[in-house]
């Protein structure tokens, strides 16, 4: 047998298996999102995302102080308001739920690093991310709205805004309203390629933004399409964006990999509501390891090249990062 050539596998001890991870992960590339509503005294679990909860401004810090303490430094905010209107117009409300949620979690966690959602799909009483010309979105008029409510969320202390709507142009309106308001400092992290997916099911229920009539496939990508995100990549890196986020993460791993290995800003991808609800289910079931399946799942994406995961495990992964089950 010749046995210079023979093929080897490394044999692992766990030093070693350790010791030639090619996938590094951190507790630091985390962030979890949160859902803020009206009232007081609120914390009510998700019924379709066992879990995570609806939180009430005064409630909120609890939670948040949770995450802190397993070792998450980086919230998303989304605020869920009473009131819904034809524009969306709670959503750059000076009082509005999340530029007040924002106002609490900066004084008592400065540290922290605050990011909140802009879209206006909430705050809309017809559902979709913009305003409506008859029956489909104007994409122009919703833009001056998307960058009031980016600088509201900033002024109320934000530190990092995440506009999720979809319309053209909408990076670079922000990012002129935020520098003409002298926070050209505030990074923009824009859902770059938000594919019109199936697993926002469960968020829509939590956010109560289904649109009442029609979808959003005019204004998300088509799952056919991977080139094409490169494109919309290419104009959020065009128009100021900082950070570039790939929605959902699981079924898109291709395109993370695609954008990591091309684009020079940092990729972030969103394990969204239905990934998560996913293994929720299957593991209430009896069908999986939640624990398992929750790192197996992590892992994919940053192997597949993300430097940032958006995902409602956050708590959980950093602390599975400290006992060293993934690392
Ligand atoms: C839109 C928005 C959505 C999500 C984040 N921002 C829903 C949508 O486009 O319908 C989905 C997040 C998730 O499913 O976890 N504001």
């Amino acid at each position: 047998m010749d046995l210079i050539n023979r093929p080897r596998r490394l044999r692992r001890t766990p030093v070693l298996r350790r010791m030639v991870r090619e996938t590094r992960l951190s507790p630091d590339a985390l962030i979890l999102p949160f859902f803020v509503m009206e009232g007081k005294g609120i914390k009510q679990e998700i019924a379709s995302m066992p879990g995570q909860y609806h939180y009430s401004c005064d409630t909120l810090p609890a939670g948040v102080e949770q995450a802190v303490n397993s070792g998450v430094g980086a919230v998303l905010l989304f605020g869920i308001p009473d009131e819904k209107d034809a524009t969306g117009s709670g959503a750059w409300a000076d009082e509005g739920v999340v530029q007040r949620a924002v106002r609490t979690l900066r004084t008592r966690f400065p540290e922290l690093l605050i990011v909140t959602d802009v879209c206006l799909c909430e705050y809309t009483d017809h559902g979709h991310c913009g305003v409506l010309d008859s029956e489909t979105v104007d994409n122009d008029k919703t833009l001056p709205l998307l960058a009031s409510t980016a600088l509201s969320h900033v002024r109320a202390g934000a530190d990092m805004v995440a506009p999720s709507d979809m319309m053209d142009g909408r990076v670079a309106a922000i990012r002129e309203m935020l520098d003409q308001n002298g926070h050209s400092h505030i990074p923009v992290m824009s859902y770059a390629a938000k594919y019109a997916s199936a697993f926002y099911g469960p968020f829509r229920e939590a956010a109560g933004s289904a649109p009442g009539k029609g979808d959003r496939k005019g204004y998300q990508m088509d799952p056919h399409n991977a080139k094409e995100a490169m494109l919309e990549v290419g104009l959020d890196s065009v128009e100021g964006a900082d950070i570039l986020m790939i929605k959902p993460a699981l079924s898109y791993l291709d395109v993370i990999r695609q954008v990591a290995d091309q684009a020079l800003r940092p990729v972030a991808a969103y394990s969204v509501s239905g990934e998560y609800a996913m293994i929720k289910a299957a593991a209430r079931a009896g069908y999986l390891d939640e624990h398992a399946a929750m790192c197996e799942s992590a892992l994919s994406v940053f192997r597949a090249g993300a430097d940032i995961l958006i995902t409602y495990y956050a708590s959980e992964l950093a602390q599975a990062m400290e006992r060293g089950d993934i690392g």
